[in-house]
């Protein structure tokens, strides 16, 4: 389902159900040694989903331990993420050079009170402006997503905390996409500040899916005519 909102480059497999073949690298089970059977079911199948979806772009697979912070820490030369869910699994890597976030929730409204924990004033705002145009959409729920998937994609290139009230988000109903605007200052990216981060969004099957890919900044345009007195 997640593969919809990420570029072909990124390679992803996702699941509905925990396969009763996946299993755990070595390191990997005492990650979760004496963590409760779902969390315990959640993280290797998302591990199986993760090495799955190295093999389709061309990595060998290997464990995937996590950082102290918590991130999942991919070879050399590959970023990824992870995300899961009640019902859904899902991992995406790719070897181009960026950052990937992605996350998967219920297609529920948020329990009472964590919105005005996880937003802004201007969200908030925003949020009822969609609900009156598309009151089917548990748009709290999606902006909660889309910031777990900023987050995500925003850790391994700066190395600390976002908080959630450190980005903005502008969700766009129509084409699906949203972009997250940086409030605190951002690491240098592809030599520039990074500013903020462009995803995408889909619901079905009773979820919520959100995706940010930033891929590497574009090669520079060659000229459209060889300078003068070049012999090529
Ligand atoms: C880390 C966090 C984003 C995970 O999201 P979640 O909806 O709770 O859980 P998900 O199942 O979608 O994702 C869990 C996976 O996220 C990944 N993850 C955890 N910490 C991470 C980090 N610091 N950086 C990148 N990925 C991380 C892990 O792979 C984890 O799965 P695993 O433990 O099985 O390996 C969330 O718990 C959190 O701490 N959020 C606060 C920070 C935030 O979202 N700020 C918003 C900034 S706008």
């Amino acid at each position: 389902m997640i593969e919809q909102i990420l570029p072909v480059t990124v390679k992803v497999f996702d699941t509905f159900t925990d396969p009763s073949d996946a299993v755990l690298f070595p390191g990997e089970a005492a990650l979760v040694r004496g963590t409760a059977a779902g969390r315990r079911a959640e993280f290797t199948t998302a591990r199986d989903c993760a090495r799955r979806a190295m093999r389709r772009a061309g990595v060998a697979p290997v464990p995937i331990l996590s950082g102290p912070c918590g991130e999942p820490l991919w070879p050399p030369g590959v970023v990824g993420s992870i995300t899961h869910c009640a019902g859904y699994r899902a991992a995406a890597v790719s070897v181009e050079p960026g950052a990937v976030g992605i996350d998967a929730e219920p297609d529920l409204p948020l329990p009472p009170g964590v919105l005005e924990a996880v937003s802004v004033p201007r969200e908030r705002e925003m949020l009822l402006g969609l609900a009156a145009r598309h009151p089917r959409t548990s748009w709290d729920r999606l902006l909660f997503s889309a910031k777990e998937a900023v987050y995500k994609a925003w850790f391994p290139l700066a190395g600390r905390w976002l908080d959630f009230q450190d980005a903005v988000i502008g969700l766009d109903a129509e084409r699906g996409t949203f972009r997250a605007e940086l409030l605190v200052p951002g690491p240098r990216w592809m030599g520039r500040p990074l500013t903020g981060f462009n995803g995408r969004w889909r619901t079905g099957e009773g979820l919520i899916v959100t995706a940010v890919a930033a891929p590497a900044a574009p090669p520079p345009v060659p000229p459209a005519h060889p300078p003068e007195g070049d012999p090529s």
